[in-house]
């Protein structure tokens, strides 16, 4: 069976709470299309209001991150139960911007993903390589190493449903996507390190995405490869242009 294309805003440290609405009304009737899932992740604080605006719609409120304990004295932290009593099915885990500026590690991400799947949140898994990774030529590498650690004691089943974001470092937020063959080259590979871990069926069922710079112009060809089931959107999504990412054909 074809994979249905999944395209998701990440909209980082931006909005408030009434921008939030606002930016789903005005959004909503331009991503509106039964041919790919259709995920906005907000801001904690924004996951309600933006819900609450989305109702009726095919847009899934996303979050972009949560801790993976359940509850106590974790100060400022956001647990899986109380996305899911908001309504939140898709939560990102382990985008780079966290794993730069908050510490996190292969190891917390590969934490936070088996809790995700303990609640039923489907974790968008980010990875991805810098400058100079690549310019090493240690990409494939790398990348099938984080891979490894995020899927740690997630069964088959848990993973056939899961989204892995590939997101180069050096393409995010710098305007500078990565060439289709680049993109299509690594989000293979990551379907193949998939199928070595869990098996065949596994692997033709994950969803892996392609983030970094993602706009209108890039998105058709970048949709089109056989391993890329849809993007991870940061700057373009906060625009009207994400209307067009949504339906690139
Ligand atoms: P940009 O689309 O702004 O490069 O951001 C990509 C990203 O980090 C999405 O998670």
């Amino acid at each position: 069976m074809a994979r249905k294309k999944i395209i998701a805003g990440n909209w980082k440290m931006n909005m408030t709470p009434s921008e939030a609405v606002e930016l789903v009304n005005t959004l909503k009737p331009l991503v509106a299309t039964d041919e790919a899932d259709v995920v906005f992740c907000v801001p904690a604080i924004d996951i309600i209001p933006a819900m609450e605006a989305a109702k009726g719609t095919n847009i899934e409120i996303g979050a972009e991150n949560m801790y993976f304990e359940e509850k106590g004295a974790f100060t400022g932290e956001i647990s899986p139960n109380m996305l899911t009593d908001a309504g939140v099915k898709y939560v990102i885990i382990g985008h780079s911007e966290r794993r730069e500026y908050f510490a996190e590690t292969d190891e917390t991400v590969n934490k936070k993903v088996l809790k995700a799947f303990e609640h039923n949140l489907t974790p968008i898994i980010c990875c991805g390589e810098s400058l100079t990774q690549r310019e090493q030529g240690i990409t494939i590498d790398w990348i099938r190493q984080q891979i490894k650690i995020a899927f740690l004691n997630v069964t088959a089943a848990q993973a056939a449903t899961a989204v892995v974001a590939y997101e180069p470092i050096w393409a995010i937020g710098t305007g500078k996507t990565a060439t289709t063959e680049q993109a299509q080259e690594v989000c293979k590979a990551i379907r193949e390190c998939i199928g070595e871990i869990y098996d065949e069926a596994t692997a033709e069922a994950i969803r892996i995405q392609y983030g970094g710079s993602v706009n209108a112009a890039t998105a058709p060809e970048l949709f089109s490869q056989p391993d890329i089931d849809g993007g991870l959107v940061g700057g373009a999504a906060l625009k009207p242009d994400f209307g067009k990412i949504v339906n690139y054909k």
